[in-house]
């Protein structure tokens, strides 16, 4: 397994491009199934649970071509099943069950397995799913779902830790060839269901109030081809807004949409870092001395749970005491043990974690555990003294593109090694 090799201490300079949204992609790429046409999505990262989803669709019976950022899916003829084995390995694949259902009326896709940060349930999921009037049975690890029908109706999404996004998605993606209304109450609200809804609408669905707790669907007979450009990532650039402040340089990110990143902008600021918009893009430095927050992760708008530990990361350099509060998943604090073999003095009370930062990190070598986790893990080792060796760097290439490249062009010395 591929690692990363950090040697700490250099203020991060300069522009960075940030990438198109994997939480956008996967479940835009799974609702081309809802077509028999050529759908055309750019800005498409190359990232390997995107590869992954593309393996996963070919299973199904897809032409997938990717060509650059561009990707060209057409869903002629497809089957009801996959690639267990695929499906089984990627939690994200669960999002190919909504359109399934919607295309074919039928769907049978390996039960997603839980992760380091949680079970990750898809009971909403099914909840949705069967009063859209599936029959759902769940045996031998796999969910079998027939629909002979779909028919609109109200469903409330919200479950215990608030809403839920690809179980939004998956609904969303029922219901556009379902007869009559659908209204989803409780829905996700993140700029990826957004997204999908804005892709969904370009094939010829009838959906309002995407982005808001409240949508409707209108069901239509088909769906025909579309072109779509994803929105950008704002978790990527939200990470590397952190590693400018982390490093005390000044970067440019360019290709963000800012208003998708206010809670994180806001909580920076109030942490003393310096985000300015010159036009479409965001320049991030510090601002003087950083000054310690709390935060707590909520469905969007709020603090989003995939910028937690690179918050605190963050915090970990903050003089002060600052209290970080997990409300969305129940155990994604894996990064908070590795982040202490790094010199940080983080202890953990129930949801929250209360870093005492402040002290100089200093490397060593850390065990990646999950996406963002590795991403803190980064950042922290740009600020170390000496060096970090980052292992498992596999789920890092799960969800950013090329963010070695990225950071070593902002100055950062990192080096991959391939694993011999
Ligand atoms: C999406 O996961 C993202 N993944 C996650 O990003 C993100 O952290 C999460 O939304 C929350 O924003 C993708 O979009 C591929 P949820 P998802 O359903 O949809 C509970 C990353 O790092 N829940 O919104 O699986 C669940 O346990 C990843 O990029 C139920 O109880 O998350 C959690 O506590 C990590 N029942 C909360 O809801 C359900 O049926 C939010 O989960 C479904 C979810």
């Amino acid at each position: 397994m591929d690692s990363l090799l950090i040697k700490g201490g250099v203020p991060l300079h300069g522009d960075v491009q940030i990438s198109g949204a994997k939480n956008a992609v996967l479940p835009i790429m799974a609702a081309t199934l809802l077509t028999a046409e050529r759908c055309v999505i750019r800005n498409v990262p190359d990232l390997s649970d995107v590869k992954f989803m593309g393996r996963i669709l070919e299973s199904l019976g897809c032409t997938v071509k990717f060509e650059g950022d561009t990707l060209t899916v057409q869903a002629h003829r497809i089957k009801g099943h996959g690639d267990y084995d695929l499906i089984r390995k990627m939690r994200g694949s669960i999002c190919i069950l909504g359109p399934l259902l919607g295309r074919l009326r039928k769907a049978d896709v390996s039960q997603p397995g839980g992760c380091v940060i949680g079970t990750r349930p898809i009971d909403l999921h099914l909840k949705g799913l069967r009063a859209l009037g599936a029959k759902i049975v769940i045996e031998e690890g796999y969910v079998r779902a027939k629909a002979p029908r779909l028919t609109g109706t109200e469903i409330f999404l919200g479950g215990r830790s608030g809403p839920t996004v690809l179980g939004t998605a998956n609904v969303m993606s029922a219901a556009v060839l379902a007869e009559g209304v659908t209204i989803i109450e409780s829905a996700a609200c993140e700029p990826e269901v957004s997204d999908l809804a804005h892709f969904l609408n370009s094939m010829g669905a009838k959906i309002q109030g995407a982005g808001s707790p409240t949508v409707t669907i209108t069901g239509v007979k088909e769906l025909h081809g579309a072109e779509h450009e994803v929105i950008p990532d704002r978790i990527e650039a939200a990470t590397f807004a952190i590693a400018a402040a982390m490093t005390n340089g000044e970067i440019t990110i360019n290709g963000a949409r800012p208003e998708h990143l206010n809670a994180v902008i806001d909580k920076l600021r109030e942490a003393g870092v310096k985000l300015e918009r010159r036009g479409p893009a965001l320049v991030v430095k510090r601002g003087g001395v950083l000054k310690p927050v709390d935060v707590t992760t909520l469905p969007y708008a709020g603090f989003p749970t995939d910028v937690q530990a690179q918050m605190m990361a963050l915090m970990c350099l903050t003089p002060g005491i600052s209290i970080i509060t997990e409300r969305i998943f129940e155990s994604r604090f894996g990064h908070v043990a590795e982040l202490g073999r790094l010199g940080a003095d983080i202890s953990i009370e129930g949801p929250s974690a209360i870093v005492k930062g402040g002290k100089r990190l200093s490397g060593a070598p850390v065990m990646a555990s999950d996406l963002r986790a590795s991403a803190a893990l980064v950042i922290a080792g740009l600020t170390a003294k000496g060096t970090t060796q980052v292992n498992r760097i596999y789920h890092l290439d799960r969800g950013y593109e090329k963010i070695d490249a990225k950071l070593k062009q902002l100055g950062g010395r990192i080096e991959r090694i391939k694993e011999t």
